[in-house]
């Protein structure tokens, strides 16, 4: 349950604090997996791991005063900031629930479940994904973003092994083992189609996509390595290698991603899976 719970501590914390960074990069991916199954005016929706709200608030606004938005995190600290996004925004439609959605009960069933990013750690996926399944009405939308390998997505990869040279005698966090939940953890599409399946949903469709995006919005060198410092690979290894304040940490992540930066910020290819599927 370990990489469930971290998002409750100060990794959740985090990801709040640096959330409209992060939104820079995890937006554009995000709105094309919504386009994949293009959720309608009426429909309700559930966000399944929404974090600090941007897509929650993106699928209100798509869905409309008549639909219903639930966004449901395990994190308090990143579903205290979805809250207060929502009600800057005065959105009546959207519900935020504090609730583990490998495990959670839902009264009403919903046209569409979504995810952006937040379906790849759970402890027992096959289970989690029936849960969901279950929160859909029969034809019900399944439409999710996750990251293709680590090594695929350079942001990420190229940061840690510049870090990992620090203490190449640790082994890899488990929470980045392709094999592990985790981030990386649905990047075989031959996986997520046979959990997917397990799960019970069918028309399982599983698109490639990547784009250039501004890592963690970084317009500058700087502005990315301090986000890479905080969040992603390269900070998870410093973290658990004690190396936080390593001060060679720094120069090495900047080496690593020094090739990004362009007069329109930091650049780097992003490569993802958009999956749709459906409850029969
Ligand atoms: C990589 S973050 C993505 C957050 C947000 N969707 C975004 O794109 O910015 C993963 C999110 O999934 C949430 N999460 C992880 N396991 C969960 C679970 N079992 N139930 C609900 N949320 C979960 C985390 O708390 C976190 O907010």
């Amino acid at each position: 349950m370990k990489a469930e719970n971290s998002w409750q501590d100060a990794a959740g914390q985090r990801w709040a604090e640096l959330s409209e960074r992060t939104d820079a990069q995890l937006g554009p991916l995000g709105r094309q997996a919504m386009a994949l199954i293009a959720p309608l005016r009426g429909e309700r929706v559930l966000d399944v791991g929404c974090g600090a709200g941007q897509s929650t608030v993106e699928l209100a606004e798509l869905v409309g005063e008549t639909g219903k938005v639930v966004g449901l995190d395990i994190s308090e600290p990143l579903l205290n900031a979805a809250k207060n996004r929502v009600a800057a925004r005065g959105l009546r439609s959207v519900e935020l629930v504090l609730a583990n959605a490998a495990t959670a009960g839902f009264a009403e069933p919903f046209d569409v479940a979504f995810s952006r990013f937040g379906v790849m750690f759970f402890e027992d996926s096959v289970a989690a994904f029936a849960n969901i399944g279950r929160a859909l009405r029969s034809g019900g939308r399944l439409g999710f973003v996750c990251w293709q390998p680590r090594e695929r997505n350079p942001w990420a990869h190229e940061p840690l092994e510049a870090v990992r040279a620090l203490r190449p005698d640790l082994p890899l966090p488990p929470l980045l083992a392709p094999d592990k939940p985790g981030p990386f953890y649905f990047s075989s599409p031959a996986f997520v189609r046979d959990v997917l399946e397990r799960a019970g949903f069918g028309d399982v469709q599983i698109v490639p996509y990547e784009a250039s995006l501004p890592l963690g919005g970084a317009k500058v060198l700087d502005e990315a390595v301090d986000y890479l410092l905080q969040i992603g690979p390269a900070a998870r290894f410093l973290n658990e290698a004690g190396l936080n304040a390593e001060p060679r940490a720094r120069e090495l992540i900047a080496r690593a991603v020094a090739p990004f930066v362009t007069d329109g910020g930091v650049l780097a290819p992003s490569r993802v899976l958009l999956v749709a599927a459906r409850r029969p």
